[in-house]
C-alpha cells in the first residue's frame, strides 16, 4: 500500500504552466495534495517530450510531497538516470519494452526489482488498449498498477469510460495483496468518485487541478471519502 490506507491524489506537474513552476508547486502543497506525478515523455514511447531527471530532482528535492515518476520512455535503453531521484515511487509501461510489446517480462521484472532496490514503491501501467490481464505477471513485484484512462503523451484528453471495468477486472486480479490502484487521464470532478468506487486509490489530476477553482476543497472532498 502506498503511503498507507485512504484515497491519495497527486496533481501531474506537466499540466501545469513551466513558466510559473515554482507557483505551481506551491498551489499543489498547499492544496493539502498527497504528492506530485512527474510525466516523463521520450518521444519514442509517446509522441511527445516532458522534461527529465534533472527537472524532477530540482522540484522533487525542494518540495517535500510524496514523488511519484510515470515514466512513458522506450525501456531498452535502460532507466539508470531515474534511480537515484528523490521520489518515492517509479511507474514503467509494460508495453514500453523496445519495439516488442509485452514480450519481455523477464526484463520488466529486472527493472521493477532494480527500482525496489533503489529504495523505491514500484509500479507497472498499461495504456487503454492493453487488456487488464496483461498485469498479472508482475503482481508479486509491485507495489502499485497505473491505468491509462487516456492514450499517454498529452494532458486535458477525455476520460476514457471503459477504465472503469479496466480499474475493476485489476482490483479482481489484486485480490488480498497490497498493491494501489492510480488513474491517469482526463480525471475530473465529474469523474473521481466513480473511480475511487471502482477500485482506484490514487488519482492523478492534470488540467482539471490547475483550472480548478477550489483545488483545496477538492483535495478535502477527495480524502473524505478514504
Ligand atoms: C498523460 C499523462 C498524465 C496527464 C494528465 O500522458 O500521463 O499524467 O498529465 O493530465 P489530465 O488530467 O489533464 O488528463
Ligand atoms: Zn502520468
Amino acid at each position: 500500500m502506498i503511503m498507507g490506507s485512504g484515497i491519495k491524489a497527486a496533481p501531474s506537474i506537466f499540466a501545469a504552466d513551466f513558466y510559473s513552476i515554482g507557483d505551481a508547486v506551491a498551489q499543489i502543497k498547499k492544496s493539502g495534495a498527497d504528492g506530485v506525478h512527474y510525466d516523463v515523455m521520450d518521444n519514442h514511447f509517446v509522441p511527445n517530450i516532458s522534461f527529465g531527471p534533472k527537472f524532477i530532482g530540482d522540484v522533487a528535492s525542494k518540495c517535500g510531497l510524496y514523488g511519484d515518476a510515470h515514466l512513458m520512455i522506450d525501456l531498452s535503453r535502460g532507466i539508470e538516470p531515474y534511480l537515484p531521484l528523490p521520489v518515492e515511487l517509479i511507474t514503467i509501461h509494460i508495453e514500453a519494452y523496445g519495439d516488442n510489446p509485452l514480450s519481455k517480462p523477464d526484463r520488466m521484472i529486472e527493472l521493477l526489482g532494480s527500482i525496489r532496490a533503489a529504495g523505491k514503491n514500484a509500479g507497472i501501467s498499461i495504456k487503454p488498449a492493453t487488456p487488464a490481464d496483461a498485469v498479472v505477471p508482475y503482481l508479486d513485484k509491485i507495489d502499485l498498477v497505473l491505468v491509462m484512462s487516456v492514450e499517454p503523451g498529452f494532458s486535458g484528453q477525455k476520460f476514457m469510460p471503459a477504465s472503469l471495468d479496466k480499474i475493476r477486472r485489476i482490483r479482481e486480479l489484486i485480490g488480498a495483496r497490497q498493491i494501489s490502484v492510480q488513474v491517469d487521464g482526463g480525471v475530473s470532478r465529474d469523474n473521481y468518485k466513480s473511480l475511487i468506487g471502482a477500485g482506484a486509490d490514487f488519482l492523478v489530476i492534470g488540467s482539471a487541478f490547475f483550472n480548478d477553482a477550489d483545488p483545496t476543497g477538492w483535495m478535502r472532498d477527495i480524502h473524505e471519502n478514504a
